[in-house]
């Protein structure tokens, strides 16, 4: 694999969208948020009347559905932004990235992504360290405490985020785990210039090894 990546995995509200995006930017390399293609299929499916439990359709949809993130996240054209973070997709994401081929579509897709970046990239999700680049620059995995998630993720409450915890961590295919190799980052209390500053050092100090 030679693309130049910064691969970040951590539970929902770690603060990986923030930190991943400061990062690129102080880095100047492209970001990709993951998640919000998770989502965007999961929005997809409802929109377009595929079953959710029909996983050749979802894999079929997840290979051929277009798919922009930025600026913002929209499907074949049509800006889906703020449905990507309704209830009903919080709810329906969880049992989409449960499903093996929808997994194989992304994962194929973030790495052709990945391989057009220019200068370099830095990916988020829950597979990016373990699945998806393995052999990335440098892997990290961000936590912080339940509440401090749930206040960052308000508009979702404490419930709903612990339930996708458990559904990432336990599901058989590329649940949410730390690599082994990792650097592990608490960001509970701190400030997302400290945290990118500490990444991008570990950056410089991995590369000049
Ligand atoms: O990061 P997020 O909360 O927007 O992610 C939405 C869901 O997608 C999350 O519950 C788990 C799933 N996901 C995944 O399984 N693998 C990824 N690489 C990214 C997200």
């Amino acid at each position: 694999m030679s693309a130049n990546v910064v691969a970040i995995d951590g539970p929902a509200g770690s603060g990986k969208s923030t930190v991943a995006k400061a990062v690129a930017t102080e880095l100047g390399w492209s970001f990709l948020d993951t998640g919000a293609m998770y989502r965007a299929v999961t929005v997809a499916a409802y929109r377009y009347g595929v079953d959710l439990s029909d996983g050749d359709a979802m894999g079929l949809l997840a290979r051929t559905v277009e798919i922009e993130t930025l600026p913002r996240v929209a499907i074949n054209g049509d800006d889906i932004e703020e449905e990507i973070r309704s209830a009903a997709t919080n709810v329906g994401v969880s049992v989409v990235a449960a499903t093996r081929k929808v997994r194989e579509a992304l994962v194929d897709r973030q790495r052709e992504w990945a391989e057009r970046q220019p200068e370099g990239t830095v990916v988020e999700g829950r597979d990016i360290t373990t699945v998806v680049f393995p052999d990335a620059r440098l892997k990290v995995f961000l936590t912080a405490s339940l509440e401090e998630r749930a206040r960052r993720r308000n508009e979702e409450g404490e419930d709903s985020i612990a339930r996708r915890d458990a559904a990432d961590a336990s599901r058989v295919v590329s649940p949410l785990r730390q690599a082994e190799d990792a650097i592990v980052i608490d960001t509970t209390g701190r400030s997302v210039e400290d945290v990118v500053k500490e990444i991008v050092e570990c950056l410089k100090s991995h590369t000049s090894n």
